[in-house]
């Protein structure tokens, strides 16, 4: 299972002050440096952690793998085709929320979905949809042919009781079945943690984890590379 580091909140921390560290950047090379699969930035219509400026210099230098995520937007999509990651994850966005809520609603946007999808992939970008581990959103997912779909883990990462979290993990190996059944790729993420991420490894049909928040708050102890090899070590 491949390894995906989101490197917002480094960014956030950096905002904190709205001076010029520390550097998302440099943090993808230790990221880099300590193996992991890739690097995951979201760039939002707001700016509020990432911005123009680091998806920039972040395609300079990760030679590996960097999945940029955005709105589905003519802003996003044309800033996406300039700057060619190797993966676009298409998230919904809503200015005042925290972290990104809830998965995309496809079937509400279908035809919208299809053609920004079809932009992307003209332009060799593979495709991902955020979307709630859900048989009719990956229906959907597939009926805009997009390249893969990241299953939502928030509501997972958020439950207390046993019996709670194991219905929700049945949901997400159902969607994960369903998705690569339809020929989808399968990924996963949101709010995994160095507790909750093993149920969720153990899933055969996902191929990839985004994780950020746990990754960079456990990196201010341990430092980013530590951080990023205990996480490969719990998912392999
Ligand atoms: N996947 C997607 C699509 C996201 O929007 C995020 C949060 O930016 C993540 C994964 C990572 O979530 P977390 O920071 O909670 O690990």
């Amino acid at each position: 299972m491949r390894l995906g580091v989101n490197i917002d909140h480094v960014a956030t921390v950096r905002e904190a002050r709205q001076i010029d560290e520390p550097d998302p950047v440099a943090a993808a090379v230790l990221v880099d440096l300590a193996g992991a699969y890739g690097i995951v930035c979201h760039l939002r219509e707001d700016r509020r952690h990432i911005k123009d400026r680091d998806v920039y210099f972040l395609r300079e230098i990760v030679k590996s793998h960097l999945n940029l995520e955005m709105a589905a937007t003519d802003e996003m999509v044309k800033i996406a085709i300039d700057l060619k990651p190797e993966m676009v994850t298409l998230v919904p966005e809503k200015r005042e929320e925290l972290t990104t809520e809830g998965g995309l609603e496809i079937a509400g946007s279908q035809e919208h979905l299809r053609e920004v999808i079809s932009q992307l992939q003209k332009h060799r970008i593979v495709t991902s949809l955020f979307i709630e581990p859900d048989i009719k959103q990956i229906k959907a997912s597939a009926r805009v042919q997009t390249d893969y779909v990241e299953l939502h883990t928030g509501r997972y990462a958020n439950l207390r009781s046993k019996k709670s979290i194991s219905e929700e993990l049945e949901k997400i190996k159902s969607a994960a079945i369903a998705a690569s059944k339809l020929g989808l790729g399968v990924s996963a993420g949101h709010g995994l943690n160095y507790q909750n991420v093993h149920e969720i490894a153990k899933i055969r049909e996902i191929e990839e984890l985004n994780i950020g928040h746990s990754i960079v708050g456990r990196a201010l102890f341990v430092g980013m590379e530590k951080a990023v090899r205990e996480m490969m070590d719990l998912i392999k």
